[in-house]
């Protein structure tokens, strides 16, 4: 056993008592139990945090932030709770620099248009990496069309991880936007040394979150970031819900990225001046139901030892590593040293989607093809893979289930 399985245990990690808080784990599929292995798409949710959101509906639905009656004050208190529990959680030093939208996509739209319209100009640079999910390219390419800025590319290596000799900063470069984990691979990537490195050249830095706050401990003000992005739904919590931290400085310097209401302070005719933060970013009413769904999912979260749970999944990733590559023809796209439970393979002579479909056959839900990943795909010479994502409520013997299907899914196709 490793470190840090041995890690896992000593701390009492009861998968069981993980488990039996997931209503979903109970069903069939197929007449199968369920193992859920594509959590690197959208987390199962605990019961806590599905009774919170049904809880808003059944007993203070109001808008928030309008009414003077009793339930849009509850409705209100509740959401502003939920800011205040994600402040914490990811060590935000005001609770309004966090700032709900509908998910990661929605936070890197703001953030490459509101951005985009305070710092490029013709000619300058906008750098990311060759890991990232198309909602952290092309947005960026968006707005670089729009102010005749160049995007530039950090290649990576055979691994899977980021070429560091190769990072094309230059005098031009304004903006780094950067995955903090690949959803593809599962590498850690060294986000905090980057930044650390676009700080002393003046370059603001945006950092794409999504499947790291289900796994690691976030501190923003430790990784020095500028604007960092998520979603609800990939940590426990509910869709249609995400969030971007930025700093109070930068965010009173960026221009709103969406009019209407609530954003606003006064509005004439010829002139609007803008809400505070967080409200300046907060156009139109809010997914309440969500956002409180998404406070309780991060209360959750902070009710166990995340850094037990990190080792856990750890155990899973390494057990279902050493496993799988005991299959003839089986390659494993991303072998970082540092990664979170997200293994992607390829096997000669078997197609994801048709081993995707195998297994779903036996219960068993993975994701296949590009991953929203395309340039990754490019870069390693396949067009998909068949990827398995594991979160705190897998066990081992569900990984060694997936082991099997995949065994008899090789037999049955090549
Ligand atoms: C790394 C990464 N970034 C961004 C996204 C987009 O997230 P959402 O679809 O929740 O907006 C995802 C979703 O898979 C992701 O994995």
């Amino acid at each position: 056993m490793s470190t840090k399985a041995e890690a896992a245990t000593k701390k009492g990690y009861d998968v069981e008592e993980i488990r039996a808080q997931f209503p979903i784990l109970k069903e069939l599929v197929h007449g199968k139990p369920l193992v859920y292995f594509d959590n690197a798409a959208t987390s199962q949710k605990p019961r806590r945090v599905i009774k919170a959101e049904s809880a808003y509906y059944a007993t203070i639905n109001a808008n928030v932030h309008r009414g003077v009656h009793a339930l849009s004050t509850k409705a209100t208190e509740a959401q502003e709770a939920a800011r205040e529990t994600i402040r914490k959680h990811i060590n935000a030093k005001r609770a309004h620099e966090i700032i709900f939208t509908s998910g990661t996509t929605a936070s890197i739209n703001l953030a490459a248009t509101s951005l985009g319209q305070l710092l490029l100009k013709k000619g300058d640079e906008v750098v990311i990496s060759g890991m990232e999910h198309h909602s952290n390219i092309v947005p960026w390419q968006l707005a670089c069309e729009r102010h005749g800025a160049t995007l530039k590319v950090i290649p990576i290596t055979d691994s899977g991880e980021w070429d560091l000799r190769q990072v094309p900063f230059s005098d031009k470069t304004r903006i780094l936007a950067i995955s903090h984990v690949s959803n593809t691979l599962g590498t850690i990537n060294p986000v905090k040394k980057l930044i650390a490195q676009a700080k002393k050249k003046g370059i603001v830095t945006v950092v794409d979150g999504a499947q790291a706050v289900p796994h690691l401990k976030i501190d923003v003000q430790d990784l020095g970031c500028d604007l960092y992005a998520f979603s609800g739904h990939k940590a426990y919590g509910p869709t249609g819900t995400g969030v971007l931290y930025g700093r109070e400085d930068l965010l009173n310097q960026m221009p709103p990225w969406q009019g209407g209401g609530e954003m606003i302070d006064v509005v004439t005719f010829e002139k609007t001046t803008y809400a505070k933060l967080p409200f300046k970013f907060e156009a139109g009413t809010p997914h309440i139901a969500g956002i409180i769904g998404l406070g309780e999912a991060f209360r959750w979260m902070q009710d166990y030892d995340l850094s037990a749970m990190a080792a856990y999944e750890h155990t899973l990733l390494e057990h279902a590593t050493k496993e799988l590559l005991t299959i003839e023809g089986l390659r494993i796209i991303g072998t970082a040293k540092e990664k979170v439970g997200v293994i992607s393979l390829v096997i000669d002579g078997v197609h994801h989607y048709d081993l995707g479909t195998l297994l779903d056959q036996q219960g068993i839900a993975v994701r296949t093809g590009h991953h929203c990943t395309q340039p990754l795909m490019e870069h390693f010479g396949v067009s998909g893979t068949t990827r398995a994502s594991f979160a705190c409520f897998n066990t081992i013997a569900e990984v060694d289930a997936m082991v099997a299907g995949v065994k008899k899914g090789v037999k049955m196709l090549r």
